[in-house]
């Protein structure tokens, strides 16, 4: 355009340089030589509008084999175009008449510098303008996607209706069943299926219009346009929303278990309040005997206290409910809750018990335990000195002293250590019954442990050595 700008600032100064020629007498060679600069400048013009003019007409041709509808304003434009170029044709054409003025005997200033302003004024007033519009035009037609898609759009949305209608068609069973069960309609589906109906009837509205619109290219558009955005905007976003529901009511199994899982819970509050029964009694009898209760005994009967509590609070509720779902909903749900998290658990936990209370057996053979102790190291110290004249013997006899027997040694020498400080220690412990019963279950273990096998292993037949000299196998 900056070209087209250029030459019609040339071709004012051309008239210019024409209205010197009305001011004052100018060779007429000269004034000849405005003039014909100044029609150049017009074929030039009109050369280029052409060109110009072709190039739309092409785009013109493309747009309509595709169907597609003009725009008014590229239609005006043309006819504006040839007009102009027609009126711009004859001023050249006129050019040739008026040469012959010249070849007369006086120039005809007058005449000349009229025709030269005609031309000049096509340029600026016309030519110019017509140019810019020119650049302006984005397109000489409505959208060619949506215009070339459009039977493939209308067929796209007569499906998607189809699969619209069938997830209605799903989601509406469902609902169906849950409210013959009396179940709850979840609000996202109620608003779903309203939804759907409404976006339905427009999309059903779209497509029997379609039918009526004839070939009007702009109503083409506008209507191909709306089906995509029917599409794209609502249809899609429905499908993939009905693809989410899990359920459509209140859980059918909660539900429809209603009554059940409250006899369930019924029952399991009776099963709770029997193993309670059991575990206190049995705390109770330890108590009796001045036993430890075991911290996590402590802790349940606790937890079972509370639970019950809970459980007794559901079960009264629910007889005052009535037959709102969504209550009897969350009732039942917390009633499943209540079971499945905490009284299962504390149930099977109470199985796991094997005693409320530090071992009785322990705590009440306490004295006995002691006493048995004290027998055991007797006996140990017995066998030692045995074992103990025996080394002797061997020693005396130069035999080398087998390696188990002077470990068993030292295992007595330090188990018998062990077992008097736990026997002096038993004097200073007084009452508690936890220290009570942990050193009765040291003196337990140390008899069973040690004590027990050392005794056992002294009474095996065995060799305490081997002579040096002989080639007796010492092992
Ligand atoms: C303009 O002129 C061209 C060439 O004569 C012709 O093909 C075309 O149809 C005309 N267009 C209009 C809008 O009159
Ligand atoms: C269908 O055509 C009628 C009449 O032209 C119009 O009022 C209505 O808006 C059109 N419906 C749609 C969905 O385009
Ligand atoms: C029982 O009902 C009362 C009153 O509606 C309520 O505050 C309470 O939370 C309910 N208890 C349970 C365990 O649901
Ligand atoms: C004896 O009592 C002392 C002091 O309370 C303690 O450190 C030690 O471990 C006890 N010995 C045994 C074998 O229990």
């Amino acid at each position: 355009m900056a070209a087209a700008v250029g030459s019609i600032a040339s071709v004012v100064s051309a008239v210019l340089e024409v209205g010197k020629c009305l001011a004052a007498p100018i060779g007429q060679f000269k004034y000849l030589y405005n003039y014909n600069n100044n029609l150049k400048s017009l074929e030039t013009e009109v050369m280029r509008l052409k060109k110009t003019r072709d190039e739309v007409q092409g785009k013109v041709d493309a747009a309509e084999i595709n169907g597609e509808e003009i725009k008014q304003s590229v239609k005006e434009w043309q006819t504006k175009v040839n007009n102009t170029i027609t009126e711009a044709e004859r001023l050249i054409e006129e050019k040739e008449e008026n040469r012959r003025c010249f070849k007369g005997l006086r120039p005809n200033c007058i005449n000349s510098y009229k025709h030269s302003k005609k031309a000049s004024k096509l340029m600026v007033d016309h030519i110019g303008p017509l140019l810019q519009q020119e650049e302006r035009f984005d397109e000489v037609s409505y959208s060619s996607i949506q215009q070339s898609n459009y039977e493939t759009n209308f067929d796209k949305i007569r499906d998607d209706v189809l699969k619209l209608k069938n997830a209605r068609l799903k989601v509406g069973r469902k609902v169906e069943e849950a409210e013959i069960k009396g179940e709850e309609i979840e609000a996202d589906v109620k608003k779903w299926l309203q939804d759907v109906d409404s976006i339905i009837a427009k999309a059903e509205e779209l497509i029997e219009n379609q039918s009526s619109i004839g070939t009007d290219h702009k109503i083409r558009y506008q209507n191909s346009k709306a089906a995509s955005e029917l599409m794209v905007d609502h249809i899609g976003p429905l499908l993939q929303q009905e693809e989410r529901f899990d359920e459509v009511s209140y859980s059918t199994t909660l539900l429809s278990n209603y009554e059940t899982n409250f006899d369930k819970l019924r029952d399991e509050v009776l099963k709770l309040k029997n193993a309670r029964l059991k575990v206190e009694r049995k705390v109770e009898d330890a108590k009796i005997k001045g036993e430890e209760i075991e911290e996590d005994v402590k802790k349940w009967l606790e937890d079972v206290d509370s639970i019950i509590a809970k459980a007794e609070e559901l079960i009264e509720n629910q007889s005052s409910i009535g037959t709102d779902h969504k209550i009897r909903y969350q009732n039942s749900k917390a009633a499943s809750e209540l079971m499945v998290d905490h009284i299962g658990p504390l149930l099977q936990q109470e199985e796991r018990f094997d005693e409320v209370s530090y071992s009785t057996t322990l705590l009440s053979n306490y004295e006995t335990n002691f006493d048995k102790l004290r027998d055991d190291v007797l006996k140990l110290k017995n066998a030692r000195l045995k074992v103990e004249r025996k080394v002797e013997e061997a020693k005396n006899n130069v035999e080398e002293i087998e390696e188990d027997v002077k470990k068993w040694l030292e295992d007595v020498d330090s188990i018998i250590v062990k077992a008097q400080e736990l026997i002096e220690n038993q004097s200073s412990i007084g009452t508690d019954r936890k220290t009570r019963y942990q050193n009765s279950k040291a003196a337990s273990e140390l008899m069973v442990d040690h004590i027990g096998p050392l005794l056992q292993q002294e009474k095996s037949d065995r060799n305490f050595g081997c002579k040096k000299s002989s080639n007796r196998n010492c092992r």
